[in-house]
């Protein structure tokens, strides 16, 4: 695994938004997912392709913010068009769409290696469909996967689900795939809270998907970038915390002893390596100025 890399804010940019992209400059955001899939409406898909390529040669202008883009399906008329157009266009990863089994992810990086991509470019994968949660694991463990991104507004389609405020219905989808990505030792993003006008059931379900294990959020709208921030950053209580832990567990060691106690409770050397990961993941935060 690399250096750790902050995702707690992933933002949806429609493609064919030109204002939109331009916005995401000054956004404190961690990712911003240039889409050319469900938010680009059919007739205005080649156009949208071009303007996403435009803003990829500004890169430099985007900061620090990780610029990824998602692309259409390789069963659609424009998913050869996105990989070929977008293989070598500097993206710091392309989102595959609808992933159902690593062989999709095998046919996309062979499109991706006849025109020329990076080898090391990533792959992040949508999971969004019964059949892709149930491969979850395969498809996390193929090497150049980096992230799963949870689509659940059309997974609870799939299932036949519904929406509701605590997502029980949605609790086996998502643990299933923070297992795999967990396993296969790569990132995980949550899915979009659709309601922009619930600012209270969004900060639930931001808190619920950190108590999951998601490293993230993805978003539809820049007001709720600080929420997802907050809820996936360590609070100060915490960072308190893991500062506390690992003194007592380095001093404990020190003097030959494996485990010390902290508030009355124990901590051993897996409660110091989370203190070290909460650690290094606010210091990541704190070097991008967010
Ligand atoms: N990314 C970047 N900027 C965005 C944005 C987004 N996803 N959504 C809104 N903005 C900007 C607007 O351009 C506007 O900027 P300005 O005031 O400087 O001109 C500002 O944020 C306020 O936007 P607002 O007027 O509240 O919203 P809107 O009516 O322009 O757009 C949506 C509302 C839902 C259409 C829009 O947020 C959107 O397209 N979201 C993404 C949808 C998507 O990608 N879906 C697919 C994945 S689920
Ligand atoms: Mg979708």
């Amino acid at each position: 695994m690399g250096a750790i890399r902050p995702r707690r804010s992933a933002l949806y940019v429609p493609g064919s938004n030109t204002r939109a992209l331009e916005k995401g400059k000054e956004l404190p955001v961690d990712v911003l997912i240039f889409d050319l899939e469900d938010a680009v409406a059919p007739d205005a898909k080649e156009e949208a392709r071009a303007t996403v390529l435009a803003a990829l040669e500004k890169r430099a202008s985007y900061g620090r913010r990780e610029l990824v883009v998602r692309v259409n399906g390789l069963d659609t008329p424009w998913g050869y068009g996105d990989l070929s157009a977008l293989a070598r266009a500097g993206a710091d990863a392309l989102l595959l769409p609808k992933v159902e089994s690593v062989d999709a992810v095998r046919r996309a990086l062979a499109v991706l290696a006849a025109v020329g991509a990076p080898e090391d470019l990533p792959i992040w994968c949508m999971i969004e469909t019964p059949l892709g949660v149930l491969r979850a694991e395969e498809i996390a463990r193929h090497p150049r996967v980096s992230c799963l991104v949870m689509g659940t507004s059309d997974l609870t389609k799939d299932l036949h689900a519904l929406h509701t405020r605590e997502r029980l219905p949605m609790l086996v989808s998502l643990g299933i795939c923070v297992l795999a990505a967990r396993a296969a030792g790569i990132a995980i993003l949550d899915g979009v809270h659709l309601d922009l006008s619930d600012d209270e059931g969004f900060a639930a379900a931001c808190r619920q998907g950190r108590e999951l294990g998601f490293d993230g959020k993805t978003l539809i709208h820049p007001k709720q970038i600080p929420v997802a921030n907050a809820a996936f950053g360590p609070s100060p209580e915490e960072l308190e915390q893991a500062r506390r832990v690992l003194a007592a567990y380095r001093a404990a060691r020190e003097t030959g002893a494996g485990v010390a106690v902290v508030d009355g409770r124990l901590v051993e050397a897996l409660h110091a390596r989370e203190a070290e990961r909460i650690l290094a993941l606010a210091a990541a935060i704190a070097e991008r100025g967010a």
